[in-house]
C-alpha cells in the first residue's frame, strides 16, 4: 500500500459515501514528506514524456503539484479562481464546482503557457472532472497540450475518470477509491504498482 493510501487509512475521515476529508495531511494541514513522495511518484510515472510544465488550480492542487514540479525540475503554473488586477492578458474559462454548487472563473496569464508547452495536470482530487476539463480548455486557448493527469485521490464512481479517458489523457492515480462508506470504510482499486 503506497504512503498516500496509508495516510488516508490512518487519518482520512469518511464524511459520507461521497466526501472524504483529508485536511490533516493534504489540503489544509499539509504533510511535506508525504507531498515529497507523491511528487516523486508522479515524476517517475511521467518521466520521458516530454513534459515541459506542471499545471494545477489553486488551492488544493498546489502542494502536490509543486513537489512534482520540483522532482521533475520543471516550472509550476497554477490557474487562479479570480482575475487579479495585476494580470496583463488573462485567458479564462468558467467551471462548475459540484461540491460547492457554484460557478467560478478559472484564469491565467496568457504568457504563462506557450503553444509548444506539454503540460502535466496535477490535482488533489479527481471527482467530476470539471477542473481537468477547465485546464484543458485553458491550455487549448494558449495553444498548448495537456499530456497527462497526475491525481492524488480519485473517486472512481464519479465522472472524472471517464472524462480523462475521453480526453485521451494518461491518467495516473495514487489512491483510487472504488467506493466508501462510514460503516465499511474504503474499497480501493488495484494499485498501479501491484
Ligand atoms: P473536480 O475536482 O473533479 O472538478 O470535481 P468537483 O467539481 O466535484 O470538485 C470541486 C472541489 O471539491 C474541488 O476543490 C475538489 O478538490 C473538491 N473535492 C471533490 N471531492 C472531494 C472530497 O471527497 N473531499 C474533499 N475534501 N474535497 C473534494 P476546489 O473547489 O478546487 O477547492 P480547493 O482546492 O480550493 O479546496
Amino acid at each position: 500500500m503506497n504512503k498516500l493510501r496509508q495516510a488516508i487509512e490512518e487519518q482520512g475521515v469518511i464524511v459520507s459515501d461521497q466526501i472524504l476529508k483529508v485536511d490533516t495531511f493534504l489540503n489544509h494541514t499539509v504533510d511535506p514528506l508525504l507531498m515529497e513522495q507523491i511528487g516523486k511518484d508522479f515524476a517517475e510515472h511521467f518521466k520521458n514524456r516530454g513534459i515541459t510544465k506542471v499545471i494545477t488550480i489553486e488551492s488544493g492542487g498546489i502542494a502536490p503539484a509543486l513537489m512534482c514540479a520540483h522532482a521533475m525540475r520543471l516550472p509550476l503554473v497554477f490557474a487562479k479562481k479570480a482575475v487579479p488586477s495585476t494580470m496583463n492578458d488573462p485567458i479564462s474559462t468558467t467551471l462548475h464546482s459540484f461540491t460547492k454548487n457554484r460557478d467560478y472563473t478559472l484564469c491565467m496569464e496568457r504568457s504563462a503557457v506557450h503553444p509548444d508547452d506539454v503540460l502535466l495536470f496535477v490535482d488533489d482530487f479527481l471527482a467530476n472532472g470539471e477542473a481537468l476539463k477547465g485546464i484543458c480548455r485553458l491550455a487549448g486557448q494558449a495553444g498548448a497540450r495537456v499530456e497527462g493527469a497526475a491525481i492524488c485521490i480519485e473517486k472512481a464512481w464519479q465522472p472524472g475518470h471517464q472524462a480523462a479517458e475521453e480526453l485521451g489523457m494518461d491518467l495516473f492515480v495514487l489512491a483510487s477509491i472504488v467506493s466508501m462508506s462510514r460503516e465499511n470504510g474504503i474499497v480501493w482499486a488495484k494499485e498501479e504498482a501491484e
